[in-house]
């Protein structure tokens, strides 16, 4: 696998790689990686002839007061898993080489709608820094592939629309979530939990469950079952943003009996913001 740092060495391997006409997976992350990336690229590995990944933390993508400067930044580790992993090439790009002008005076991608409820209540401005990152990277790789996880199920459809809206010529597929043992969704944040927040942390998890048996069992009053799940989340000491359970192909408020839905989750526990989300086919 080789490393590339700038645009000119990446589009320079990027030309050996299409060679023959090859397809090209794009798995972009932010690094810190763990075996649901890991899972991405095997995703990508089954479907394109030729890997490449990306790993730049993105400052367009949080908001002031959010974790950019404490973000776990592993590069050689992470550069070791995604050789092991059959990763083609690596793009690293420093902030400067992303953004010249720094955060000033750069073009944005807005995608209105998907964008706004949910996290995007949350956290203003996180959906445009994603998909102008995610649409610098697609000009920038070109890539006939990429490839998503679906823990953050909002962005994935922000991508999706996005694709849609600006016809890139890119298929983007979405992966299930990888989860700990006790049902945690991997993710690079947990690092920053302690070990009693750890052992508390899989509640968010349970919750999730518990709504989605209670529909299954024929439960219709969708914002009692989120305000129950709310309250025992606070119960157990998180600070949840939302509990919300939507329509999964456009996050559309429910309507009684049509699937599949899916119930998407937000909380803090101590330092660290939790997400999660889980289908009801
Ligand atoms: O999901 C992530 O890791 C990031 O939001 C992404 C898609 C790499 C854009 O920075």
């Amino acid at each position: 696998m080789q490393i590339v740092h700038s645009i000119a060495h990446l589009r320079g391997r990027l030309t050996d790689l299409r060679e023959g006409g090859a397809a090209i997976a794009l798995v972009p992350t932010m690094g810190n990686l763990h075996a649901g990336h890991l899972r991405l690229v095997e995703a990508a590995r089954q479907r394109a002839r030729s890997v490449v990944a990306s790993i730049f933390v993105n400052p367009l993508q949080f908001g002031p007061g959010e974790d950019f400067e404490r973000y776990p930044r592993t590069l050689k580790e992470d550069a070791g898993k995604l050789a092991e992993s059959g990763v083609d090439l690596l793009f690293a790009p420093p902030v400067d080489v992303m953004y010249p002008e720094q955060r000033k005076n750069t073009a944005f991608v807005e995608v209105p709608g998907i964008s706004d409820g949910l996290c995007g209540a949350f956290r203003p401005g996180h959906f445009r820094g994603v998909a102008t990152v995610v649409a610098k990277l697609f000009n920038l790789v070109q890539p006939d592939l990429a490839v998503f996880g679906e823990k953050d199920y909002q962005q994935l459809l922000v991508i999706r629309k996005m694709v849609a809206d600006l016809n890139f010529p890119v298929e983007i597929l979405g992966v299930p979530i990888v989860r700990e043992v006790d049902g945690l969704a991997m993710s690079s944040r947990n690092c920053y939990l302690s070990p009693g927040e750890r052992a508390r942390a899989t509640r968010l998890y349970e919750e999730l469950c518990a709504a989605r048996r209670a529909i299954l069992e024929g439960e219709r009053d969708f914002s009692a079952l989120a305000e129950r799940a709310m309250s025992r989340l606070k119960e157990a000491g998180f600070e949840p943003d939302y509990f919300e359970i939507r329509s999964a192909s456009d996050l559309s408020p429910p309507v009684p009996d049509r699937r599949p839905l899916r119930i998407l989750a937000a909380a803090r526990l101590g330092r660290t913001r939790l997400i999660d989300n889980l289908e009801v086919a």
